[in-house]
């Protein structure tokens, strides 16, 4: 087996593993026994980093997480980069919400109590909230490092001045800033090239994309005009979330897939493990948080640590998925000034057909 690569989380010290382990279906999709044994297989592949959330199961993903941690005691903790998140109710009362002071410092307690643990190495904010000032929920944050409840802090779920306002009221206020930012990315999806990558390689944060096959699609297993029934995700919800069947059932999707499908079949490889390992080679990716809902899954899944894509596989992959770039003022600025971090993404280059 290769050793799974291990990068630092931006300009930090924080090293974390190229892929790491999402727990979203843990305690729904996937019961404890099978959670417990792709967390044991994913750290004996060399695993590290470990992503959970409070709302994840409404809790039952961190208690799974936390059983497994303290179920072994052979088990270095220290060996496990631990994540969670707060922001979205986790439990009944939806006004148990926000980016506020009271509902984080309520809802890391309630974490650490189900994952059995005193204090997390990254603690994300689960996405933006308009009705909190920044500066509360950043003064809330560095309260949580100071008080050793975290090591680092990370944002998820913002848009680009969302993420430059974070920054700019944490160094003006000298409080602890994010290292890093999960957002979704995906060859599907590529949304956050036209802003959020080209700052986060600006302001060196580490990027930890979420669903990077899509929710399932880039393993090649739903098909044109044929919505999908069955134990999958989008059989059991047609409809969920951005990745509903009916949203990605287009000729870009299609053609992305061939081209996916096309390496996949030069390589040896699975599609799902051509679609991982082009993510985890992109510029700013720490680590790219892998979904399963069982191990076998995650076992092919891991495949994608060992792969290696020649240039012009990834070539041909950057460019049958750029996003295109919106004429203003991404298309201006790109024509007038004197901008390369898009190119260097393959972001403007025309879609294919
Ligand atoms: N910050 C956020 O807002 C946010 C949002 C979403 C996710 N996340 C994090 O990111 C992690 C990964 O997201 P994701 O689960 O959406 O990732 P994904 O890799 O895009 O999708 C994973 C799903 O695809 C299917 N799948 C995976 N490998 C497969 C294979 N080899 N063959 C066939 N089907 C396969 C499985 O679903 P089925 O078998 O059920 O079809 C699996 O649950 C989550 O666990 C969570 O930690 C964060």
């Amino acid at each position: 087996m290769v050793a799974m690569e291990r990068r630092h989380v931006g300009d930090t010290d924080l090293e974390v593993s190229a892929f790491s382990l999402g727990t979203m279906t843990f305690g729904v999709e996937t019961d404890e026994p099978e959670a417990h044994r792709q967390l044991d297989h994913f750290a004996a592949a060399g695993g590290t980093l470990v992503d959970t959330a409070d709302v994840y199961g409404a809790g039952a993903s961190e208690e799974i997480v936390g059983r497994w941690l303290a179920g072994d005691r052979d088990r270095d903790r220290d060996d496990i980069v631990l994540a969670t998140k707060g922001r979205f109710p986790a439990g009944n009362d939806p006004a148990a919400s926000g980016a506020g002071r009271e509902h984080l410092t309520n809802a890391l307690a309630a974490s650490l109590r189900r994952l059995g643990v005193h204090g997390v190495d990254i603690y994300f904010v689960h996405g933006w909230d308009s009705a909190v000032p920044v500066l509360e929920t950043l003064e809330t944050l560095d309260g949580f490092v100071s008080d050793g409840l975290a090591l680092h802090v990370g944002w998820s779920n913002v848009t680009g001045w969302q993420l430059q306002r974070i920054l700019r009221v944490a160094e003006a206020n000298g409080l602890t800033a994010p290292i890093t930012l999960q957002p979704q990315y995906n060859l599907l999806d590529r949304g956050i090239e036209w802003e959020l990558l080209p700052q986060c390689l600006e302001e060196r944060l580490g990027v930890m994309p979420w669903s990077p096959l899509g929710g399932g699609w880039l393993t090649g297993k739903y098909r044109r005009d044929d919505r999908p029934s069955g134990a999958t995700r989008l059989g059991e919800d047609p409809d969920r979330g951005v990745e509903a069947y009916d949203l990605r059932n287009t000729e870009r999707t299609w053609e992305i897939l061939d081209a996916v499908d096309a390496v996949a079949q030069q390589t040896g490889a699975t599609p799902a493990a051509v679609a991982l390992a082009w993510l985890r080679d992109r510029p700013g990716v720490a680590s790219v948080i892998l979904g399963a809902r069982t191990v076998a899954q995650l076992e092919g899944n891991l495949d994608a640590a060992a792969l290696v894509l020649d240039e012009s596989s990834t070539a041909l992959l950057t460019q049958v998925s750029a996003p295109g770039i919106p004429p203003y003022p991404y298309g201006f600025v790109q024509d007038h000034c004197d901008v390369s971090h898009w190119a260097r993404l393959g972001t403007a280059a025309p879609a294919p057909g």
